[in-house]
């Protein structure tokens, strides 16, 4: 089986990127993870990717002066690496449509609501303000439009009585480290058929 390679984008934590790592290393897992890259150098996750033998590259969005300027030497890392599919993980810029038209079809994101609700920050507070009874995750193709896109794959949880944001947060990140290596099997597959 030729495997897909995949670069994943981080900004922190990076535990959607941990579940893509681990599940990668299934013989059978039809992508290789070959390279993370992020925004910040303090991103935590990195420490992980290191030990894991993976390829780090830190691209300080502040080292550049415009959004397109810092897309470009995104992309051309990414090039570089050779991947064929880029994993957004809670990677906080917005990108614009130059790189998206790079990877056009082969870059997904993973976003913590149900899409169409709740695009943007804040998903668990504002599911909770409305009252929302269920509430989840979302893993989408990007598009020029912010949370938007073709949707792989969704999963639902219940929003209890007494969630607060951190709860409820904590019962989606079950199912975002769920179905993220799930999404981009599928993707992989896609592309490499
Ligand atoms: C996740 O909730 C993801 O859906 C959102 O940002 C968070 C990132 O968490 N886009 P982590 O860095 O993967 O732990």
């Amino acid at each position: 089986m030729k495997k897909a390679r995949a670069g994943v984008l981080i900004s922190g934590r990076g535990s959607n990127m941990m579940a893509l790592v681990e599940a990668a290393k299934a013989p059978d897992y039809p992508a290789e993870i070959v390279c993370i890259v992020s925004n910040r150098a303090d991103a935590a996750g990195l420490a992980f990717a290191e030990a894991n033998g993976i390829a780090t590259k830190v691209i300080d969005h502040k080292a550049y002066a415009t959004r397109d300027a810092f897309d470009q030497a995104l992309g051309d890392y990414l090039e570089s690496q050779r991947v064929d599919l880029v994993a957004c993980a809670g990677f906080m810029r917005i990108i614009t449509p130059a790189l998206i038209r790079r990877f056009e079809g082969r870059m997904l994101n993973i976003h913590p609501s149900l899409l169409p609700a709740y695009k943007g920050l804040h998903t668990h507070e504002r599911a909770l303000a409305d009252r929302a009874k269920e509430h989840g995750c979302t893993v989408h193709l990007v598009t020029d439009e912010l949370d938007d896109g073709p949707i792989v794959l969704q999963a639902k949880v219940p929003v209890r009585p007494g969630d607060t944001a951190e709860s409820l947060a904590a019962r989606v990140l079950v199912e975002e480290h769920r179905i993220y290596p799930d999404a981009l099997a599928m993707v992989a597959k896609r592309i490499k058929n």
